[in-house]
């Protein structure tokens, strides 16, 4: 079959979409069938970076240096089945378990990335408590409209890759469904899947998924755009480097943090009742949509959103247009005292309806950052509350970013230690 061929009138990308989704023995068979017949490069354990979130070296870029994470993602959130610290046996099975991944794949967006992340109700598991350093609060609501259901499963396993063929591989070996993956024995993963989430992200992708709960039947998701809300994110010069979000001492050093969401979308009225102009407002901030800076999906910005001329506006905005920024709002306590970005979001869109069959839209949000409490402080940030005194055009949800359009489901907080200490970790690894 050639490499785009679509015998039965379907495209091979959608094939290897619905086979992500739907992850099914069927859909899986339909996608190994129909995938690309160059090999998957295999990888050398010895090879890989230190960090397990050294991501952006080994993925596609922009023209503008901009990174483009890879378009199929999966989030296996992890309980080990006993009670108390993991035992000996228990993180040597769980060792072998990411070594034989490292073997089976490069390090790649053509091979597969990943990365293994733990709670605090795992570290709670032990005696001893995580170094003083070390800041992973319990998750929690961070507004007064949301009351997310809190992901307290012990691990988050975080799998990426470009190839839908070798990342369902990769997951069903670990989820004990085959015995090998591309080629190299993987042993099952010593924990209980508590709850799986697919996702993709990039041009195209968005588009081919929009029939779903949350997008209007009018399909206006353009098809340049990576994410559901028709622009571009995570532009080079809005995100933290990896460097900044690294924990620099003490036993996790050359580890992060990582906080992920997921968010309903309910984009009716975000497309319906608004044109280019007023999505940009919400999205960046009127004066965006003021100077006409914003093309399309927004590629025409380069490697910087610019928003940084536009935090100062905040409130002679909302009095001016009686709308507000998403950016704008966040950006706010985006930086430190010198000016750096603070958190590293690498958010992908997702049809998961958690729980349930239906396909919603819905966005998969994990953020990086060194300390959890700075992605708090961005996001009540985002909140805009202070605003809805400014002017009473601006309410909690109305008018105030795209809070209007998004709806919180779950928050889990994570630690995701460096390489060296990522099976199972005791709080102060040796
Ligand atoms: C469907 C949901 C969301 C969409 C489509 C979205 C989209 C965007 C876009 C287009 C930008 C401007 C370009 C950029 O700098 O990346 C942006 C900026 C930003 N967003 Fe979101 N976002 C979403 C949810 C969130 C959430 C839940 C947070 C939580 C903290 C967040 C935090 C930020 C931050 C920190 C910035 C950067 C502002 C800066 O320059 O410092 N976003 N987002």
């Amino acid at each position: 079959m050639p490499l785009d061929g679509n015998a039965d009138g379907r495209s091979r990308r959608g094939v290897l979409k619905a086979a992500v989704a739907l992850g099914s023995a069927s859909a899986l068979s339909a996608c190994l069938d129909r995938t690309s017949n160059d090999p998957v490069p295999t990888g050398d354990p010895a090879a890989k970076p230190a960090r397990q979130h050294a991501w952006r070296e080994y993925v596609r870029h922009d023209d503008h240096g901009n990174t483009q994470l890879p378009s199929h993602q999966i989030l296996l959130y992890l309980s080990l089945d006993s009670d108390g610290p993991p035992s000996a046996d228990d993180r040597d099975a769980l060792a072998a378990t990411l070594d034989a991944l490292d073997r089976a794949y490069a390090w790649s967006h053509e091979g597969l990335l990943h990365s293994i992340a733990y709670s605090p109700a795992y570290f709670d598991r032990f005696d001893t408590p995580l170094p003083d350093g070390i800041d992973l609060p319990e998750p929690t609501a961070l507004s007064p409209f949301e009351s997310p259901t809190l992901d307290r499963q012990d691990a988050v396993l975080h799998l990426a890759s470009d190839r839908a063929d070798a990342l369902l591989e990769a997951d069903r070996a670990l989820r004990g469904e085959r015995e090998a993956a591309n080629g190299v024995s993987v042993p099952t993963l010593p924990l209980t899947v508590d709850s799986r989430r697919t996702g993709f992200v990039g041009a195209g992708l968005p588009a081919n998924h929009q029939d779903a709960a949350g997008i209007p039947d009018s399909e206006p998701v353009p098809e340049a755009s990576p994410l559901f809300m028709g622009f571009k994110a995570g532009f080079r010069g809005n995100q933290a480097t990896e460097d900044y979000v690294t924990i620099e001492s003490g036993p996790f050093a050359g580890g992060t943090t990582k906080a992920i969401a997921n968010l309903r979308q309910r984009l009716d009225d975000w497309y319906e009742e608004q044109s280019h102009e007023e999505r940009v407002m919400e999205m960046f901030s009127p004066g965006y949509a003021e100077q006409g800076l914003v093309e399309g999906i927004g590629d025409n910005l380069g490697a910087d959103s610019k928003i940084d001329q536009f935090v100062d506006d905040l409130e002679s905005d909302a009095r001016a247009y009686g709308r507000v920024g998403h950016a704008q709002k966040a950006a706010r306590a985006n930086r430190d005292d010198d000016g750096n970005v603070r958190l590293l979001r690498r958010h992908f869109e997702s049809t998961d309806d958690i729980g349930s069959e239906q396909k919603v839209a819905s966005l998969h949000f994990p953020s990086l950052q060194r300390r959890i409490t700075a992605f708090e402080e961005v996001r009540r940030a985002m909140n805009g509350t202070d605003l809805t005194e400014v002017t009473p055009a601006i309410r909690q949800r109305v008018n105030n970013g795209i809070l209007e359009y998004i709806f919180v489901r779950r928050r889990g907080y994570f630690l995701v230690p460096p390489r060296r200490h990522r099976a199972f970790p005791t709080p102060r690894p040796a």
